[in-house]
């Protein structure tokens, strides 16, 4: 059994006691109760589902582990020379808990490239699809394409035993992990670059191989590569993505059908897709005032236009965080290190001063402060990846890695299907005629 396997067996065995535990000798005890705005309004903030990766707080932002994002920054192993966290570490981290040595994550980053080929049908199944296909799209089909490789499916197929559910389950997201940088970055090279592929150079490390076979050879465009990779991972698992992931896993689909599950849900501009929203809106903005240097003024007018047609503001607001989100700062951080005078990221930061107050001043939006989605694409624009509907795949390699531990774990601890209870607005018309007839 390989050395991560192994650790990851050793805790999760314990943990799944534990749970087994809790769920008989308290399972009866209340944790939450739920009020009609929140079956009404999304679910917000009702605590009901199972989540061992990451822990989300309004005000402190994520913890993965327990570990918030500049811990992970001091304490996560580094390429050679650079001072980014290696997302190979994180996926180490989610799955035991531990911060991993060096000599583990280059033994991850080893193995991730020699399963990392790609099977034949994805590339064929991939060039079937008009290039003007949304990348998100192609990278879904190819997600799903894959899938006849699933050795979970393929064991389950044969007869499996619940008891070794966890473990064939790792080896499809590790096999997924090590395959979906080459098929993003081959989506990439066939939609904006005529197809010209460039092969993976495997001196490199996951995310700075990503980088590689993407076109950008630069160094500092691999350290954010290996910046962005680690903080888009994961979100504790009531987020869209997470949640489909978990949803569809919960009927034993396998990883490849969970996976794409969660990249759809990724794709909507409420989500992921609002990294490609910000960079489309901070655009059109620029285009409309015909200049690239926008007073704060001229921001705060646009802002209220936005509004006023009835959109909201791309990149601001989230459905848990009550404070600017820490992934944003760790992107300001890095463009404040490394490219402080891109024209792009002043307007993001401008946009920062300008837009929280006016999102108050509505009186209904609970938090006005910027997302992760604010900062990412004025980075990427620097750097040259201009092509802005590629963005959320670049989310979709990263969130891979969280998904795909959690649903080790959610294997692992024998998870059951998901099946909420639903109710008709007439049942609850009816619930409210009982209530006040008591
Ligand atoms: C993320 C988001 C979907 C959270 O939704 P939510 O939990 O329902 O947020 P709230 O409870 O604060 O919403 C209350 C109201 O404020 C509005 N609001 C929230 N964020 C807004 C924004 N950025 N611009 C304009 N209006 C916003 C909502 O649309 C809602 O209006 P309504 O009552 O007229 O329908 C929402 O903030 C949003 O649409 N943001 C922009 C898209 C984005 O950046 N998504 C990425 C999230 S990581």
């Amino acid at each position: 059994m390989d050395p991560l396997k192994l650790k990851f067996k050793e805790k999760a065995t314990a943990v799944a006691a534990n749970v087994k535990k809790l769920n008989k000798d308290f399972g009866e005890i209340i944790v939450d109760d739920v009020r009609i705005n929140q079956v009404i309004g999304g679910m917000r903030d009702i605590k009901s589902m199972l989540w061992e990766t990451s822990e989300l707080d309004a005000i402190e932002g994520i913890r993965f582990r327990g570990y918030n994002i500049p811990d992970l920054h001091r304490l996560l192993p580094k390429a050679k020379g650079g001072s980014e966290p290696l997302p190979e570490g994180l996926f180490w981290l989610m799955l035991t808990g531990e911060i991993p040595s060096q000599d583990e994550v280059n033994w991850l980053c080893d193995e991730w490239e020699r399963r990392s080929e790609l099977p034949k049908q994805v590339i064929k199944t991939i060039e079937s699809l008009s290039l003007d296909t949304h990348p998100m799209t192609q990278f879904s089909i190819g997600i799903l394409s894959m899938q006849s490789d699933s050795v979970f499916a393929n064991k389950y197929r044969e007869g499996l035993n619940k008891a070794d559910y966890w473990d064939v389950t790792y080896e499809d997201a590790m096999n997924v992990c090590a395959r979906i940088p080459k098929l993003a970055a081959y989506i990439y090279r066939r939609t904006y670059h005529n197809g010209n592929h460039i092969a993976p150079d495997n001196t490199l490390d996951w995310a700075g191989n990503f980088a590689h076979q993407l076109g950008y050879e630069g160094e500092d465009f691999k350290e954010l590569m290996r910046l962005y990779l680690t903080i888009h991972a994961d979100h504790e698992g009531g987020n869209a993505s997470a949640h489909a992931t978990h949803l569809v896993g919960s009927t034993l689909s396998d990883a490849y059908l969970s996976l794409s599950g969660g990249m759809n849900a990724l794709a909507g501009p409420l989500h992921g897709l609002a990294n490609q929203e910000v960079v489309g809106w901070i655009t059109e903005m620029t285009d409309t005032l015909g200049t690239t240097t926008p007073s704060k003024d001229q921001i705060a007018n646009y802002v209220k236009e936005t509004l006023a047609a009835g959109k909201v503001v791309p990149g601001y607001g989230h459905a848990v965080l009550r404070r600017p989100d820490p992934r944003f700062i760790a992107q300001k951080e890095f463009a404040e290190k490394n490219i402080k005078n891109a024209p792009m990221v002043q307007i993001v930061w401008d946009v920062f001063e300008v837009v929280p107050p006016i999102l108050e001043s509505l009186g209904k939006v609970k938090n006005p402060w910027p997302n992760v989605d604010a900062h990412s694409g004025a980075l990427l624009i620097h750097y040259g990846l201009t092509e802005y509907n590629f963005y959320t795949v670049l989310f979709g390699v990263s969130r891979t890695l969280g998904v795909l531990a959690s649903l080790c774990w959610s294997r692992a601890l024998g998870l059951p299907l998901e099946r909420p209870k639903s109710v008709s607005s007439a049942w609850l018309m009816n619930f409210i005629e009982e209530k006040n007839k008591q």
